[in-house]
């Protein structure tokens, strides 16, 4: 646990536990927090700025973060709205009330939440299928949904399988704390690929670019499109950044090893020697030994 919010989004491979590591690196004085790949947000909720430039190729995550801006100002409206959700489609809601039968707890001791919730959630999966436009709805699905991905197939479709989780304190209080922090935040976000999204800026004094790409050598969701040319072009733009005295770090995994197969990001361990490298403490540790880290984590910057 650490005093910094967590993303309501609890989106995969957040950087909420690497923060007090990583934000430590920031400038202190930031007139726009730049950031071409903000995912469920995590860092900026935690940056403090005049005014914040994000930006995220998927569309979905920013549709998400602008719904729940817009209903920063009215959190009694979206809670309500939550519970009709889950009082709709008889999904449990340890927030608000405990309904899962003692009998069904004791039956399927570790995973009575999907049990119980299931045909509900497959219910809701098709009426949010049907329209695709009401973000309440693929909220919940997020939030009761397995891994909390936000995933669809080739025709559009949300179809995440249920989990193994409910919609419980830690996500109303993730909740309050993104809505109380957007209150206070000049906020403006785009879905553009990061080159164009970067080529658009006008640089200012004390912008400052903070980059958490997808990483070329492990594996996820949205790595699927990330390649060695991409690599190579945000790399090339960073060095172009530097030339502009734009301040950046940029967060990355050089080194991965998983049973017994080694990955190394051969392309950033080079470019990254004219840097400032920090070395940041993983939370990833290795199966077999629990000591011994099988990832190293850095944080490149271009400035002191
Ligand atoms: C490692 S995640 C960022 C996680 C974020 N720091 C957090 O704490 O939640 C990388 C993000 O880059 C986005 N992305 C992938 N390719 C992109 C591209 N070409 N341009 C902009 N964003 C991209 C993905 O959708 C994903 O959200």
């Amino acid at each position: 646990m650490n005093n910094f919010n967590r993303s309501p989004l609890f989106y995969m491979g957040d950087k909420y536990k690497l923060l007090p590591e990583i934000s430590k690196n920031f400038p202190r004085n930031i007139n726009r927090f730049i950031e071409p790949f903000t995912g469920g947000g995590s860092v900026y909720l935690n940056t403090e700025a005049n005014e914040y430039l994000l930006n995220d190729i998927d569309k979905e995550i920013v549709s998400l973060h602008k719904f729940l801006i817009t209903s920063a100002s009215d959190p009694e409206a979206f809670f309500k709205k939550v519970l009709r959700v889950t009082k709709t489609y008889n999904l449990s809601r340890s927030f608000f009330e405990d309904i899962v039968p003692e009998k069904l707890k004791k039956e399927f001791v570790k995973t009575y939440y999907a049990k119980f919730n299931k045909s509900g959630y497959l219910k809701l999966r098709d009426n949010f299928n049907k329209t695709k436009n009401d973000y309440a709805k693929l909220y919940v699905l997020l939030i009761y949904g397995f891994n909390r991905i936000l995933r669809f197939n080739g025709e559009g479709n949300f179809n995440l399988p249920v989990g193994n989780v409910d919609f419980n304190k830690n996500t109303t209080n993730a909740l309050n704390k993104y809505f109380e922090t957007v209150k206070k935040k000049k906020i403006k976000f785009q879905t553009k690929d990061f080159s164009d999204f970067l080529n658009q800026i006008k640089f200012k004094k004390n912008d400052f670019v903070y980059l958490d790409p997808p990483y070329l050598i492990t594996f996820g969701e949205y790595n699927k499109f990330w390649n060695e040319d991409r690599e190579e072009e945000l790399l090339n733009y960073l060095d172009l950044l530097k030339k502009k005295k734009v301040n950046w770090a940029l967060s990355n995994i050089t080194d991965y090893s998983k049973r017994g197969e080694k990955l190394e990001n051969k392309i950033l361990k080079r470019w990254m020697k004219q840097y400032h490298v920090k070395k940041i403490k993983s939370n990833y540790i290795s199966f077999h030994n629990n000591k011994q880290k099988n990832i190293k984590e850095v944080l490149i910057k271009n400035f002191h």
